[in-house]
């Protein structure tokens, strides 16, 4: 969803804006530029299509190296780009310059009123060179620049943000202030890192970590002036406010495959070490209470007083951490006997949600930046319901503004399709409903008991899973050229369907679709034909004698059938089971509540193993960005 940097210090911009870029690669990879004010005073552009390395490969040797002595103060922007207004192309790739150069900026978000503002622009003779919402930015600064007397750009910026509409983090520069940076958030993520006589704006505090251990968190709507003398704040009023800097916790991004050709197999295999970490210290023993301390209690919350007030619980997320959600609802609900309901954030923040005081909102999100699950964080917030999130970022904006805040351990995820971090969501939220039904003693001592002993066990499940990844690469060789594949389970596995469907589409590009294997008889089975495969789980309890019903009503429209089933189940049910599949994955034994954890690791590799035959680009799949800040 775009990354912005910028730079203002003493050090050689150019190689500083490229390593701050590379730490938000994860945000988008359509474009990259960068903008730098020369010994001249002049801006110098440099835009290149696709990866960051593109950008690399074209800049000059000595690019804003600086030509004089290290007193001279360098100025620099730059931008990764995910496409959302104008195709991704150079032209309209950031940074955007006024028409004579004075000012440039970068830009994450949308301007949603940006056709009025190009509209009135262009009507009084100004030249739009791209498609971005954003040129109309630089031009309206440009034109209100011009109007005022040239001695105050703050209240320029003022001017120009009250006409913009829309969610926007904002960097830029003007000739006529050369020693000075600009920085600007509204319902977008930007930070500064502060150092000795240097200062370092970005997206996210990962790109500040490898320079700066102090940071200061922008708020909406305000506007940050950084110069030599320090960091100014101006709210949109034009009142200064105090600069709130603290300091930086988080390390450096660690960008190290460990041997892997690709970072979505290495999270893979992270995945047994992220559910002992995930689990550390709050499942201490089958016959000790869950220990659920929050990392973080926002706004003066009294977690235990919230979680015994609650009767309800709304579980929101987009993507994979909405699939988390929907494992959550089954797992709670059994255990706690209070409603679960699981809904899109994009959806949940527009319809007017019932909510109140007794309701907990889950706010589910790897990157705690993804803007629909903020939006509905805020408006529950507001509604009065207490407001818990599951993230893989206790520094992000979710995490800020939630009132209370477990961290899913997970480690920083590179790989843009997520893996282990769904997992660590998933041990988290049966985590919340082990405890939940402790407290309220809502479930046999017994059964929790048993449950406890099955999760500490589950990383050696795992571990059993990825012991051989190799039996999966058959499998996807086998189906990899199929253009639609569906996925299908019923009960606590039915968001496994879902994520295995998702994780296949986002990396190998292939149409694959999650279905409740009850639901095929309603509609997708008049799709079947030998040319779609159907993958379905099976693990034994509840529902597995109807799945494999369902599996077999498949197989009867001739749809070639694989199986992921568990080894038990290979013994008890080997006839029917070989008589319905075409191929068989198994898993370890392991129990239905539980399985989740399991049973998604053999569709994680089976989609990986798909793209990796294809040729696809499986860290950084085309159209997708990792972390989603745009509506
Ligand atoms: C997962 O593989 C996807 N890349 C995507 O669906 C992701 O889960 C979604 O955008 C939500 O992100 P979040 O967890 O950071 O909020």
């Amino acid at each position: 969803m775009c990354g912005i940097v910028g730079y203002l210090g003493k050090k050689p911009v150019v190689p500083l804006l490229v390593d701050s870029l590379r730490h938000l690669e994860y945000r988008g990879y359509d474009s990259a530029g960068i903008a730098y004010l020369d010994d001249e005073n002049l801006f110098q552009v440099y835009k290149a299509c696709g990866k960051l390395v593109n950008l690399e490969n074209i800049l000059p040797e000595a690019a804003g190296n600086g030509t004089e002595s290290s007193s001279t103060l360098h100025l620099g922007i730059g931008h990764i780009r995910w496409a959302t207004h104008g195709a991704a192309n150079e032209i309209n790739a950031h940074p955007h310059t006024s028409n004579d150069n004075q000012i440039a900026l970068v830009h994450n978000g949308i301007i949603e009123n940006f056709y009025e503002l190009r509209q009135s622009l262009a009507a009084e003779g100004v030249q739009f060179s791209s498609d971005t919402d954003t040129e109309c930015v630089v031009h309206l600064l440009n034109k209100l620049n011009k109007a005022s007397d040239g001695s105050n750009f703050i209240q320029v910026l003022q001017q120009a943000l009250k006409q913009l509409k829309g969610a926007y983090a904002l960097t830029l520069a003007s000739r006529d202030n050369p020693d000075r940076l600009y920085a600007v958030r509204n319902h977008a993520p930007l930070v500064i890192g502060v150092g000795s006589e240097e200062y370092l704006v970005a997206s996210d505090a990962v790109a500040v970590a490898s320079h700066h251990n102090k940071i200061i968190y922008l708020k909406d709507r305000e506007i940050a002036e950084i110069s030599p003398e320090g960091v100014r704040i101006f709210n949109l009023d034009g009142e200064e406010v105090q600069p709130i800097i603290e300091p930086l916790n988080i390390g450096p991004l660690q960008i190290d495959k460990k041997g892997f050709k690709h970072f979505m197999m290495k999270e893979i295999h992270e995945q047994p070490d992220v559910v002992r970490n995930s689990l550390a210290g709050r499942l201490v023993g089958v016959d000790q209470p869950i220990d659920l301390t929050p990392q973080v209690s926002n706004n003066g919350s009294d977690p235990t007083a919230i979680l015994n007030q609650i009767d309800r619980i709304v579980i929101t997320g987009c993507g994979t951490s909405f699939n988390a959600g929907l494992v959550g609802k089954y797992f709670i609900e059994e255990l706690v006997r209070i409603p679960v309901e699981v809904e899109s954030a994009g959806e949940y923040r527009y319809r007017n949600p019932v909510v109140n005081k007794k309701t907990l909102i889950v706010a589910m999100s790897q990157s705690g930046e993804t803007a629909d699950t903020l939006e509905a964080v805020r408006q529950s917030s507001q509604q009065g319901a207490k407001v818990l999130t599951i993230t893989n970022r206790e520094d992000s904006s979710i995490a800020r503004e939630a009132d209370i805040v477990l961290s899913a351990r997970a480690g920083v995820e590179v790989s843009v399709c997520a893996t282990k971090t769904f997992v660590a969501q998933i041990i988290v939220l049966y985590l919340l409903g082990l405890s939940l039904a402790e407290t309220r003693g809502t479930y046999p001592t017994e059964q929790l008991q048993a449950l406890k002993s099955g999760l500490l066990k589950v990383p050696t499940l795992i571990e059993s899973v990825l012991s051989n990844p190799e039996v999966v690469q058959p499998l996807a060789k086998k189906y990899g050229h199929a253009r639609d594949l569906l996925f299908i389970a019923r009960g606590i596995n039915y968001p496994v369907a879902l994520e295995g469907a998702l994780k296949l589409k986002e990396i190998s590009y292939i149409h694959a679709e999650g279905y409740s294997a009850s639901e095929l008889k309603h509609g997708p089975i008049a799709m079947l034909d030998e040319d779609i495969p159907v993958l379905s789980i099976l693990v034994p309890g509840l529902v597995f004698d109807k799945s494999l019903s369902n599996a077999q009503e498949a197989k009867a429209r001739d749809a070639r059938s694989i199986g992921l089933t568990t080894t038990d189940a290979m013994v008890d049910q080997a006839g029917p089971l070989e008589d319905t599949f075409e191929d068989i994955l198994t898993i370890p034994q392991v129990p239905e509540l539980l399985s989740p954890l399991v049973a998604t690791v053999p569709l994680q590799l089976f989609a990986y193993y798909i793209a990796e035959h294809l040729g696809k680009d499986v860290d950084q799949p085309r159209n997708l960005a990792k972390s989603v800040t745009v509506e």
